[in-house]
């Protein structure tokens, strides 16, 4: 079995370089299976989540070559299946974005039901109403989504339901090669959305508005391909240095990150009194007190990402006071609130709300990694923690943070990478 083991108590300082954002990068590979050609790819990130999806787009046909590791170019001009390996699709979320692409370009398309971190409840009712608005028939059977198009799909007006990313997405990757215009309202607004209407738009697509609430889309025949497209950094890898660099009372500078994107995790920095700088494309967050209590309420971009709330839970649980966490999207996200009860830290959970009364310390256990985000939120709490913490479960954190331990190394951190096989 494999593990981290976080050795604290330290204080993080130096700089550190945030990759390419996980969520843009999990939308823009299957994107490039709509043109029948090359695209060039910077700044991936080099994480299991893009490395799975690199096997699943091989299994279907794309060549893919790495430049290096966060370079690629992919080759889609010989794809000939659209069936998706079923092992692979439902290890992950992001394999629902095979439906959109796929359906651009096939009749018929397969994808086993997408996986991903146990947040609660994950439906896929509004991508299946956007395919068939789109004159699409889905079928779910046998723990497989089946769709399929008899003829090219039509634009049409959709309105979501709620704001969801992924059906954003898979709206704007079915809409792209769709004869006519659609137009999509109540769509979400985060910078990945953003990323992949640029990435499409460079490759001849007509998408307008992504990042407002109304996108528009005018299908196009066909894309060309696309001579280099480098990927956003990660919004939530930013934000969740940002956070260890405060709560360790350190003084972080994070390069190549997008100030603007940072803001609502940057205000609460600020009500917590960390000193926050902004650069062109850097933040130096510091910190040289006990943090401030307050309260968080997570909701869709530009509110405060629900994927940062369990790393900004660390920070409430040193605080010199009480604050609560309001969770707004995600029906099972306080599991992990369990574990840093083990480590000493006081929180009462239920429901959408947790209650987290600061304390002076929090000392190590063995605690796990109960998904993606909750796991970063372990490894910061263990470099809180006095002595040795052991992070259990920790292939949800390497799905989506690269090189995590020697980043955290570079800026003094001592964080083990264990084996059973080195034991
Ligand atoms: C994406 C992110 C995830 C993040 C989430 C919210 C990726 C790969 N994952 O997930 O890390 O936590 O956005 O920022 O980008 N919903 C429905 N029906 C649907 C779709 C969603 O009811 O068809 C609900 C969900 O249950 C949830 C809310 O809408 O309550 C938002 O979900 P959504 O934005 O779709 O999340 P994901 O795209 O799955």
């Amino acid at each position: 079995m494999e593990k981290f083991v976080v050795h604290g108590p330290c204080s993080l300082n130096g700089e550190v370089t945030i990759s390419g954002a996980k969520n843009a990068a999990v939308a823009i590979l299957p994107a490039t299976l709509l043109v029948k050609g090359k695209c060039h790819l910077e700044n991936v990130p080099d994480i299991s989540d893009i490395r799975a999806y690199v096997e699943i787009l091989e299994a279907l046909g794309s060549k893919i070559t790495h430049i290096s590791k966060n370079e690629l170019i992919i080759d889609n001009s010989n794809v000939n299946s659209a069936i998706a390996s079923s092992e692979l699709t439902s290890k992950f979320r992001a394999s629902y974005y095979l439906l959109g692409s796929l359906l651009g370009r096939f009749d018929k398309v397969q994808i086993s039901l997408p996986g991903g971190c146990n947040l609660g409840a994950r439906p896929i009712d509004q991508h299946i109403k956007i395919l068939e608005k789109l004159g699409a028939t889905v079928e779910v059977r046998n723990g497989n989504v089946y769709a399929s198009r008899k003829d090219t799909l039509k634009g049409a007006p959709i309105f979501l339901d709620m704001v969801s990313v992924g059906a954003t997405m898979n709206a704007i990757l079915a809409a792209t090669l769709a004869e006519g215009t659609t137009v999509i309202e109540n769509v979400a607004k985060e910078p990945h959305i953003v990323d992949l209407a640029n990435f499409l738009n460079s490759m001849g697509a007509k998408i307008k508005g992504a990042g407002t609430d109304t996108i528009k889309i005018t299908g196009v025949k066909e894309l060309h391909q696309v001579s280099s497209y480098s990927i956003i950094p990660d919004q939530i890898e930013t934000g969740t240095f940002m956070v260890a660099a405060a709560v360790t009372k350190g003084d972080v500078l994070i390069k190549n990150c997008i100030p603007k994107h940072m803001e609502p995790i940057t205000a609460k920095l600020l009500e917590a009194g960390a000193t926050v700088e902004e650069h062109a494309d850097s933040i130096r967050v510091k910190m040289d007190k006990k943090p401030n209590a307050f309260t968080v309420k997570t909701s869709p971009y530009p509110g405060f990402p629900t994927d940062m709330q369990p790393q900004i839970c660390i920070l409430l649980a040193m605080s010199n006071g009480t604050g609560m966490i309001v969770e707004n999207i995600w029906e099972s996200r306080f599991q992990y609130t369990d574990e840093l009860t083990k480590m000493g830290a006081d929180i009462s959970a239920h429901g959408t709300t947790a209650i987290v009364k600061g304390v002076d310390k929090l000392y190590s256990a063995p605690i796990r990694a109960h998904d993606l985000r909750a796991g970063a939120a372990m490894i910061i709490a263990g470099l809180v923690a006095e002595g040795n913490t052991e992070v259990y479960d920790i292939y949800h954190i390497l799905r989506g943070y690269e090189d995590i331990t020697s980043k955290f190394a570079s800026l003094g951190a001592n964080i083990e990478y264990v084996t059973d096989e080195e034991k």
